[in-house]
């Protein structure tokens, strides 16, 4: 039996799934001229919605859409609505474009205004706190000091609870040439700084990367996942070319239980064999 309450507080862990990089298009439009991108959110969304426990809440870490245009977010929010009321985060990419995204998701009030997209909400036991390291009509991401002095300002107010920090662009040299020049180009060191010093923060969370990558950060572990889609090529040589991949796609499973550690698992998404059993009759099978 699935055990899809939530609410009591007694309840053993927290469960943030992330998503990232969708890059939903208008309905019909192939991104890169070759791949429809919304019917793998749609596999995503559903590989979720079946998920043995139900998640607290869906982080997305940007990337959203492929153009910031209103009738992709249109089409990402039909997209998304077999969640239902599983609280959603979105938070731009470098394919967004931040007043567009507020626009079209005028009930999504911790978007704000105006300004740069930084939140910080409670999920269950923990603190998700965003930045924005989108740097308008540009590929590469940066953070100023106005960003990091509010990050440092909400780490000092969540400093005993545990904290998860999202964002899009990786603040960490993943060594695939093309996308490290259009990384984290501006505020990285600084941001390492900030960290090292709350012990409390759990984990990094990253996108833009469209692969699984881990990297030691600041006393923790920051990370980028797969896309739900296309995946980038995993070719370390400093010129290999900028492509993409049809590579299973992916996201994240990231699970505190009350008074441990964050545990984050990857998760394919898609429709498998199984689950088939290991062992009959009290023994492994033969
Ligand atoms: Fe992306």
């Amino acid at each position: 039996m699935h055990n899809h309450d939530n609410t009591s507080p007694d309840r053993a862990m927290t469960l943030l799934v992330q998503l990232s990089d969708p890059h939903i298009r208008e309905p019909g439009k192939l991104a890169y001229g070759r791949i429809h991108t919304a019917p793998y959110l749609a596999q995503a969304v559903d590989s979720i919605g079946r998920l043995p426990q139900r998640p607290d809440a869906i982080v997305i870490t940007g990337d959203l859409t492929d153009f910031g245009r209103a009738a992709e977010y249109e089409h990402l929010q039909s997209l998304l609505a077999p969640l239902g009321d599983m609280p959603l985060y979105l938070l731009p990419g470098n394919h967004d474009e931040r007043q567009q995204l507020r626009a079209s998701f005028p009930s999504h009030t911790y978007l704000g205004t105006d300004g740069f997209v930084q939140y910080s909400v409670p999920i269950g036991g923990l603190q998700l706190v965003t930045l924005d390291t989108v740097t308008p009509g540009a590929s590469e991401g940066s953070l100023c000091q106005q960003r990091l002095d509010w990050l440092e300002a909400e780490l000092d107010r969540q400093r005993h609870k545990p904290v998860v920090i999202a964002m899009h662009h990786p603040p960490f040299q993943t060594l695939i040439g093309h996308m490290d020049r259009i990384g984290l180009l501006t505020g990285a060191q600084e941001l390492e700084s900030i960290v090292a010093r709350y012990p409390n923060v759990e984990r990094v969370i990253c996108g833009h990367l469209h692969r699984s990558i881990q990297v030691r950060f600041g006393g923790t572990i920051a990370a980028t996942i797969p896309s739900p889609a296309h995946q980038v090529c995993l070719d370390l040589a400093p010129d290999a070319a900028s492509a993409w991949t049809l590579e299973p796609p992916g996201y994240a499973l990231h699970a505190l239980p009350t008074g441990g550690r964050l545990v984050s698992h990857l998760a394919a998404s898609g429709t498998f064999e199984g689950p088939f059993p290991f062992h009959e009759g009290g023994k492994l099978i033969d």
